[in-house]
């Protein structure tokens, strides 16, 4: 057990704090922080040993790979190399923000940030407390988000203190995050990008700007190997199983009455356009837009807790824009393993 220094920044982002957390990870230490996204679990992407320790914390598998976050668009480009024309269109429409491009590694960040892998995952978070922390710090952060593997990832400072309080050196806490999904994945070594992991900045988005992008085929079904390494782990699992209702509210709320009858308590997690229509032990309303589901969505996930009740019901959502990211997340929510490759 480690003690964990907590800052608050929640209101001013407090320099002498920032000041304190770059000065951890200088020194080889783990430090959690806010993101627009969800929260990061951060440590010298430079260092191999200060790397080893975000694995540890979070008992993360070896073999999947860690995103380097940077301040600015030119510390990106010195951790990468042959790096296709359209990425710099990208970035100037995108970056700082939720996105994490894919390139060739050039060696600079230590070997078990990419899992040794050729390429590695660079992102320009758009948080003020994660800018100022980068710039302060000056190093690339590899960066994972601040949760136990195989939990919903988090989107509040006590959600990141429920899973790693005592693991870890420093928590930032900068109150909630703002987007609630991660950053898309990209991969850009090809001519064409493609979506390894639909995130905060949509398919459509992305569109406007490069034209065609393509979809790991891995996302549609469950027989190819996921090419974002981490996509194929059991992930986002709730404490009590999770059913997802493709239907109507009369649906939603027959599947609701049979669980009931069978003896379960039954909590219910939907937009705030059909909560009046559903009865069940526990309703949480994610809010009305698919912004705001995706907003809320690992906190409904994380709320139920095992002995308040037994079986988690979940509207399935439009799958337009964010809608896509968040029923990804959802669909392993509710299967717990997508894959045992
Ligand atoms: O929004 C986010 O991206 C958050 C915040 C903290 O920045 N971070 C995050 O990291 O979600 P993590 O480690 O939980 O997810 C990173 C995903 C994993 O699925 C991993 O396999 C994939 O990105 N990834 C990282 N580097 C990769 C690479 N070189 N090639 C393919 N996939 C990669
Ligand atoms: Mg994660």
């Amino acid at each position: 057990m480690t003690e964990t220094k907590r800052w608050n920044v929640n209101d001013d982002i407090d320099y002498k704090a920032i000041i304190e957390a770059a000065q951890f990870l200088r020194d080889g230490m783990t430090v959690a922080f806010p993101t627009e996204t969800v929260y990061g679990l951060g440590a010298d992407a430079t260092k191999n040993s200060a790397v080893a320790k975000i694995f540890k914390a979070k008992g993360r598998p070896g073999d999947n790979p860690l995103i380097a976050h940077v301040a600015t668009k030119e510390q990106l480009f010195k951790l990468v190399e042959n790096v296709p024309a359209y990425v710099e269109n990208l970035i100037d429409t995108f970056s700082p923000g939720p996105i994490t491009y894919v390139l060739q590694s050039n060696g600079i960040c230590a070997d078990n940030v990419t899992a040794g892998l050729s390429t590695i995952g660079v992102r320009i978070p758009s948080h003020p407390v994660a800018r100022a922390l980068l710039k302060q710090c000056n190093i690339p952060i590899a960066a994972p988000s601040a949760n136990i593997s195989g939990k919903p990832s988090p989107t509040t400072a006590e959600h990141v203190w429920e899973d790693l309080a005592g693991k870890i050196a420093g928590l930032l806490d900068g109150g909630p995050t703002g987007v609630g999904v991660e950053s898309t994945v990209i991969d850009c070594t090809q001519d064409i990008p493609i979506i390894l992991r639909p995130g905060g900045v949509t398919r459509e988005q992305l569109e406007e700007v490069v034209g065609k992008v393509a979809f790991d085929p891995a996302l549609a079904n469950n027989k190819e190997k996921p090419k974002a390494p981490g996509m194929k782990y059991k992930h986002y699992a709730p404490d009590v199983p999770l059913v997802l209702v493709e239907g109507s509210p009369r649906e939603i709320q027959e599947t609701i009455d049979k669980e009931q009858q069978a003896g379960k308590r039954v909590a219910v997690l939907v937009s705030s356009k059909i909560v009046g229509s559903v009865n069940a032990d526990e309703i949480l309303s994610l809010g009305e837009t698919m912004n705001e589901v995706a907003t809320h969505l690992y906190d409904g996930l994380r709320r139920f807790k095992q002995g308040d009740v037994d079986i988690i019901i979940c509207e399935a959502f439009s799958e337009e824009g964010i809608g896509q990211a968040v029923m990804n997340r959802l669909r392993k929510a509710a299967s717990h393993f997508v894959s045992e490759q």
